[in-house]
């Protein structure tokens, strides 16, 4: 199937982790290449739910290899716990299956201390993260203060610097009024997991050089969306990375014309969770997915807020990353409505917008201009080709295409790996 990257066209959430698990069948190789464990993707498989955090979705398939590359910001311990929770559900992961970058940043508990602590201190203007520690670890990466999986698996290297790093770490938690921490048991926690996950550190961007030199699939597995991009979102309401296509290749090591194809995921409506702008919000639909007892968040648990589906923002996010193909998810989530909504423009007084504000402000302002689709009320559960679609669904569905402009290659109407349609 070529590379190919997988982005999120919305707030994250999209379903990527259900759409990859789908691809993976055909790929030799998942990689994640940007976010930390604030990511959460979801994959059911029979009466099993999975909830990957930091570890591909392609882990699933025990003949592919996942890999964690260098763009990615690890908490280590957290990724032991995962990988046990996987074990626990009958998944174990081989040496050979999983690699871990040596050039990743390290996710540490004073990062987290200091995401709650500057979240608490803006009040109302608070970001809503997830708490994962994500924002202060790429801070510390941009600064050149970070710490790397290739100092962690040196001990004595990696216990000097961090008794450095948690003093100076501490001394701004204090002075914020926030917990300090231990430097013994970062050390000795850390150290612990660095010996479990020894055996899977190495220089991924070789490995996958060689890889694309034996003509192998690797496919790229966004995490968050568009929207929460650092450069391209709606900052400052986002996460700390690119997580639209280019981050694939920085966060990988991957050059860009070996990329082939990417992939925009996206729900049939739009969710987000955390604050910013979401000018399709409505707590009509929102209602309706909650009372079905969908949209609360993998990593977090929190309800997301909801809204219907925004061809504005999904355009933009398939001009800035390229897409080719889209994924439609959750379908089936507006299965039951008499009528649907899709947001084609903004209205600002009387000015129509084909494009997001870069400001947030401004977008906060934004009014979206819907057009209105007749609801299908018919399950599309059960749907196994696009013949099987009400011919209302069907067409709900190629207008949200064409609206984004790009083509419509799968459609997914249940969680389900088989509930999956591939045009
Ligand atoms: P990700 O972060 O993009 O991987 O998405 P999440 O896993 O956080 O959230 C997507 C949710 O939607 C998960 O609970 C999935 O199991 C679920 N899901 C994905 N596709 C579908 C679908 O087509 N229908 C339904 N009902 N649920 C879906
Ligand atoms: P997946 O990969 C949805 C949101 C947070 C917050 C903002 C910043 O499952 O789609 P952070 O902790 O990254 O500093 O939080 O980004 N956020 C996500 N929202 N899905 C995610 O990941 C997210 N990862 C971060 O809610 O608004
Ligand atoms: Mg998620």
């Amino acid at each position: 199937m070529a590379n190919t990257i997988l982005v999120g066209a919305q707030w994250g959430d999209e379903g990527k982790g259900k759409i990859i698990d789908f691809l993976t069948e055909h790929a030799d190789i998942v990689v994640r290449s940007q976010g930390g464990n604030n990511a959460g993707h979801t994959v059911i498989l029979g009466s099993k739910k999975y909830v990957l955090h930091l570890i591909p979705s392609g882990i699933l398939r025990p003949d592919k290899v996942c890999v964690i590359g260098n763009g990615v910001v690890i908490d280590p311990v957290s990724l032991v716990g995962e990988m046990e929770t996987l074990k626990s559900q009958g998944v174990k992961i081989r040496r050979d299956q999983f690699l871990i970058s040596d050039a990743a940043h390290i996710v540490f508990p004073y990062h987290r201390l200091l995401d709650e602590q500057r979240e608490l201190g803006k009040g109302r203007n608070k970001i809503g993260t997830t708490k994962r520690g994500i924002g202060p670890a790429y801070g510390d990466k941009a600064a050149r203060t970070g710490l790397r999986f290739c100092d962690l698996i040196q001990p004595p290297l990696f216990t000097e610097i961090l008794r450095a790093r948690i003093k100076e770490n501490n001394a701004v938690l204090k002075a914020l009024g926030a917990k300090t921490v231990s430097f013994k048991e970062v050390n000795d926690s850390y150290l612990g997991a660095a010996e479990k996950l020894r055996p899977f550190v190495t220089n991924t961007v070789v490995y996958l050089h060689q890889a694309l030199k034996a003509g192998r699939n690797i496919l790229f597995e966004g995490a968050q969306g568009t929207f929460l991009d650092i450069d391209h979102g709606t900052y400052p309401y986002v996460t700390s990375s690119n997580t639209t296509a280019g981050g694939a290749c920085t966060g990988s090591g991957v050059p860009p014309h070996r990329m082939d194809r990417v992939i925009g995921v996206m729900k049939a409506y739009t969710t987000r969770v955390g604050e910013g702008p979401f000018p399709t919000e409505d707590s009509f639909i929102g209602d309706i997915l909650h009372g079905m007892g969908r949209e609360f968040g993998a990593t977090t648990g929190r309800a997301r807020r909801c809204g219907w589906f925004d061809s504005v923002a999904t355009r933009y996010a398939t001009m800035i990353s390229g897409i080719d193909d889209i994924a439609v998810t959750n379908l089936d989530g507006l299965d039951g409505l008499p009528s649907i909504k899709v947001c084609t423009h903004y209205k600002v007084g009387r000015k129509l917008l084909d494009v997001p504000p870069t400001d947030s402000r401004q977008l906060s302002h934004c009014k979206p201009a819907y057009v209105e689709f007749e609801g299908w009320k018919t399950p599309t559960t059960e749907a196994k080709k696009w013949a099987d679609l009400p011919p209302k669904a069907r067409e709900y569905l190629k207008a949200i295409a064409d609206l984004t402009g790009a083509k419509l290659s799968i459609v997914s109407v249940g969680p389900g790996r088989d509930q999956t349609i591939l045009l």
